[in-house]
């Protein structure tokens, strides 16, 4: 691959490592999403990628937002705080969602005046949320399967379908509202029978309480959309078909269905450039060093599981490399086996794309090193 002229100049102009955001990909992706699940409102999971200009971008989309704690919270509000009182109110209860199950009691204490949508999975949660926030609103989320997605969710999270009907039960005797149920089917889901059972175990639980008179509104089916990352992840378009099939057999036309996209809408809008600023080889293979790694951008090959690729900007005789990271750790290997060139030297740049979600949101400091420089294109619509 011949380096593009315009990713010479930002290396020139900006340095590396270098993460470049690209906001109309970002945009392109929450319309994507919006046009294919019509019925669902899209609350961006901050949690991908928290970065002030990505939820710029969404916010003046119009998008929804997912937070997992009160200073996510707080980065949504910086947007709304000139709002008059009464919209304000208005699109937090509509447009945020508190989706981490468990919240500390100072939290719960701190965003109790702005009466928000939370979810809960146990018992012990709804008891301090009576205590500490008792204007909020719930969403029940419950355990469903998670088989193959690159990140699982329900060994943590998630209350056993079979004990909802005593939480909601237990919710209203406790003077509280709940509005809905969620679940999450794992991140990066391409196995979509996962959202299929899921789908079918949060109706069969629906309809019951609806039966018995508690008046549930939402369904909240979480994120897992899956990421183009390679040529055998399913199509998002199937998904969605897949979705809005079952939600319009499954659920009432009053339902309102939600859902928390984090990958899906950052993770193509970003590519990374780094240098190698090493090279060896060991018991015969060829580690390229380069001034980034797991501590840093490449967080996300532990964090999430993730499989990173590689490109290299020259052309020559390719053999299966190490690629590692800067620190002086050895654990900091960010892949063991990369296809690339053998004749890449000190100074030489790769490049790799789709690192948009779970990367900079989890980089550290560690070693020392400050991270990736970000830079944005495309900003303005
Ligand atoms: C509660 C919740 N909602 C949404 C998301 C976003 O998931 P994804 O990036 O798979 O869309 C996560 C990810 O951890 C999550 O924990």
């Amino acid at each position: 691959m011949k380096m593009k002229k315009q990713v010479a100049k930002l290396i020139e102009q900006h340095g590396t490592p270098l993460f470049i955001l690209d906001h109309s990909k970002l945009r392109q992706n929450y319309r994507t999403f919006k046009k294919n699940l019509p019925r669902v409102q899209c609350y961006y999971a901050v949690k991908a990628n928290n970065h002030p200009e990505i939820i710029q971008t969404l916010f003046l989309e119009g998008s929804s937002f997912d937070v997992a704690s009160y200073n996510e919270f707080m980065q949504i509000y910086e947007y709304i705080k000139h709002f008059e009182e009464k919209d304000q109110e208005f699109f937090i209860w509509d447009k945020i969602i508190f989706s981490n199950t468990i919240k500390d009691k100072e939290t719960l204490r701190k965003i109790k005046r702005y009466r928000p949508l939370v979810t809960f999975d146990n018992s012990d949660e709804l008891k301090k949320i009576k205590t500490c926030c008792d204007t909020a609103g719930l969403i029940l989320r419950l355990k469903v399967p998670d088989t193959g997605s690159q990140v699982e969710m329900s060994s943590k999270f998630g209350a056993e379908p079979g004990d909802a009907d005593a939480l909601i039960r237990q919710a209203h005797e406790e003077g509280l509202v709940i509005e809905g149920l969620s679940f999450h089917v794992g991140s990066q889901c391409t196995n979509f029978d996962n959202y299929t059972a899921a789908l079918a175990i949060t109706a069969e639980i629906l309809h019951d309480a609806r039966k018995k008179g508690y008046h549930l509104k939402f369904i909240d089916i979480g994120g897992g959309f899956p990421v183009p990352y390679d040529s055998q992840v399913p199509e998002f378009e199937k998904l969605a078909n897949l979705i809005n099939t079952e939600c319009q057999r499954l659920f009432p036309a009053d339902i309102e269905i939600l859902a928390e996209p984090g990958r899906f809408l950052a993770a193509t809008a970003a590519t990374l450039i780094t240098e190698i600023i090493g090279k060896s080889r060991r018991d015969g293979k060829i580690f390229y060093y380069i001034n980034d790694g797991v501590y840093h951008t490449f967080s996300g090959v532990i964090f999430d599981h993730w499989l990173p690729n590689f490109t290299a900007f020259k052309n020559g005789p390719k053999e299966v490399c190490a690629v590692v990271g800067q620190t002086c750790d050895s654990f900091d290997k960010i892949s063991q086996s990369v296809q690339l060139p053998n004749n890449l030297e000190i100074g030489d740049y790769l490049l790799t794309d789709n690192i948009g979600a779970y990367s900079i949101a989890s980089s550290t400091k560690f070693n020392g090193f400050d991270g990736a420089r970000i830079i944005h294109t495309n900003l303005k619509r």
